[in-house]
């Protein structure tokens, strides 16, 4: 079986590392304290959380706000989720606390609920108050504290402009749960919980989430490919430094090479193999991405991929032919807030998807 799972949440043998970061989740959520952990994409944020959330042993519910169409559906999935965390006799109970109350259905063969109120407009805020309040009083009532983590946070300005407020003026009295927002568009996340004017201001405690340290992924690498008798202990570094550490793109690369690879000893040659296969598969991807760009972010996506890692100096305006430094300024900031670029350790600019950036390379030297 390939020992190199990517996309999914990863767990068990496929998961390494983050030792430090479990034992603090675990022990803020012991301590009710609410934490907002970010990082860029893909590197890794679900699978910690369900690490740390399965350590400490907590009942939890996991809202992922990407999947949310509005605020009638959030409460449907609220509530939902939040009659999951009591036993199935109990749902009649803490049905009771809802003043408006939706339509519920029950499937006695596996214990599924479904939840779906009813959209009178003017009924709108108490519905959602309520849903919100109800996860505190299942957690009163069974004198436990419970975890909700918010997956992908950010998207709450999407769902409704209120929103925010209305959830920050409910959360504030919950005593019994410690909430866990996570993001992945910094900017956004930052101006949520780190601007004085926004509700949430300074609501959680933040955990930067950086890439798995190199001697530690590098071992993971090399024991994975050993589970199934192969020796990559001459390929691993290069491995690292193409995919730079990125959790996601690592266990791509890995998962490929595993693929390919028909001895038992690897060689360099694997890796130059197996990244031509993933910007096969994906041209239609890669040409579409390129495709939507401007001539202007063509060019200042050309200069970095070439290795020129300051897009707004002199040097690169003039090589690229673009109109000026500021104008270049700005595609750059466009670009990392859509997370095409990202800020290597917060200074040099990079492309993210670093197969993208082997097909630009690979497609213009043709
Ligand atoms: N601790 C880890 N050990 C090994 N691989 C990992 C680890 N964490 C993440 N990965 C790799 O990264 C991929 C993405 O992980 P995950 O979905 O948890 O990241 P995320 O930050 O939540 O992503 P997104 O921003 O898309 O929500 C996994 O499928 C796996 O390949
Ligand atoms: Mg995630």
């Amino acid at each position: 079986m390939n020992p190199f799972r990517f996309g999914n949440v990863v767990t068990g043998e496929y998961f390494t590392n983050r030792k430090n970061e479990i034992k603090e989740i675990v022990s803020e959520i012991k301590a009710g304290q609410h934490i907002v952990l970010m990082s860029p994409r893909r590197y890794g944020k679900t699978s910690l959380v369900n690490e740390a959330i399965k350590a400490s042993g907590v009942k939890w519910v996991r809202i992922n706000m990407e999947l949310i169409a509005d605020e009638v559906d959030l409460a449907n999935y609220y509530v939902k989720n939040a009659l999951s965390l009591s036993k199935y006799e109990k749902i009649k109970h803490y049905l009771k606390n809802l003043k408006i109350q939706p339509y519920i259905q029950l499937q006695p063969t596996t214990n599924e609920i479904s939840v779906s109120f009813n959209t009178e407009k003017k009924d709108l805020s108490t519905i959602l108050s309520d849903s919100l309040q109800l996860p505190e009083t299942i957690a009163v009532s069974m004198k436990k504290r419970v975890v909700i983590v918010f997956d992908e946070f950010q998207e709450i300005r999407r769902i409704s402009p209120v929103l925010e407020r209305k959830m920050r003026g409910i959360f504030q009295y919950h005593q019994n749960i410690t909430y866990i927002f996570i993001g992945s568009q910094e900017s956004m996340i930052r101006e949520i919980f780190q601007n004085k004017k926004n509700p949430f201001y300074k609501f959680g405690r933040h955990i930067n989430l950086h890439k798995i340290p190199e001697a530690e992924f590098s071992d993971f690498v090399i024991k994975r490919f050993s589970s199934q008798k192969i020796d990559t202990r001459d390929i691993v570094k290069d491995i690292l430094s193409f995919t730079d550490c990125q959790p996601y793109y690592t266990q791509q690369l890995c998962h490929e090479i595993y693929l390919l690879g028909d001895k038992k000893i690897l060689t360099k040659g694997v890796i130059n193999k197996a990244v031509d296969q993933i910007t096969t598969e994906h041209h239609a991807d890669y040409s579409r991405w390129w495709g939507s760009l401007s001539n202007t972010e063509r060019k200042v996506i050309i200069g970095i991929a070439s290795g020129n890692h300051n897009p707004t100096s002199q040097e690169f305006i003039r090589k690229y032919g673009i109109k000026s430094a500021s104008t270049s300024g700005s595609v750059v900031s466009k670009l990392i807030a859509l997370g095409t670029l990202i800020k290597k350790n917060g200074k040099k600019i990079k492309i993210e998807d670093p197969f993208w950036k082997e097909w630009i390379l690979k497609n213009r030297r043709c």
